[in-house]
């Protein structure tokens, strides 16, 4: 495993993103720990993407109700979290129930948005799957408006296969 991570200094998003993804690769290969592997993954997102949160909601059984679903909190780098959401309740609830990729430019137009954080303006949440169903999803914020686009949405979906083959 890589124990050093490369940050590219470009301005480039797209850049930025190619020099990272071979350093993830690298940094989860043989490690069939998912925890161990998704914290590293938010940390490395965080260090070389400079993500004002970056972090992992998880599909767990609830015990109370029994049976009853909800995504909660897992590896994140960031200010602290709201630590459990919902099916539809929220970017993450919606990208969960909808099993899609959500990008929202402004959060307070995107109707029953939780906010964890007053000072974030813009959001992308990605889903990853198991057996056809949402394992969990990649929530990303930014503190400035409209700050993700379809570089961000391609790049991170390549994260999302990649967290896919150790889920
Ligand atoms: N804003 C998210 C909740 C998670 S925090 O932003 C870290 C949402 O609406 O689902």
């Amino acid at each position: 495993m890589a124990e050093t991570l490369i940050i590219s200094q470009s301005t480039n998003k797209d850049e930025r993103y190619q020099s990272l993804i071979p350093q993830l690769e690298a940094l989860v290969s043989g490690e069939p720990d998912v925890i161990a592997n998704l914290s590293n993954i938010a940390a490395a997102l965080r260090q070389s993407m400079n993500f004002f949160w970056v972090g992992f909601y998880i599909v767990k059984n609830n015990a109370m109700p029994a049976g009853r679903q909800e995504l909660v909190l897992g590896p994140f780098q960031g200010p602290i979290a709201c630590t459990r959401i919902a099916l539809g309740k929220g970017v993450c609830g919606t990208s969960w129930k909808e099993k899609k990729t959500i990008l929202v430019a402004n959060v307070d137009e995107f109707p029953g948005h939780i906010a964890c954080s007053s000072d974030s303006k813009s959001e992308i949440v990605l889903p990853a799957f198991k057996n056809n169903e949402v394992a969990l999803v990649l929530d990303v914020d930014s503190d400035k408006l409209s700050d993700f686009d379809n570089i961000d949405e391609l790049y991170l979906g390549h994260v999302m296969r990649m967290i896919e083959k150790f889920l």
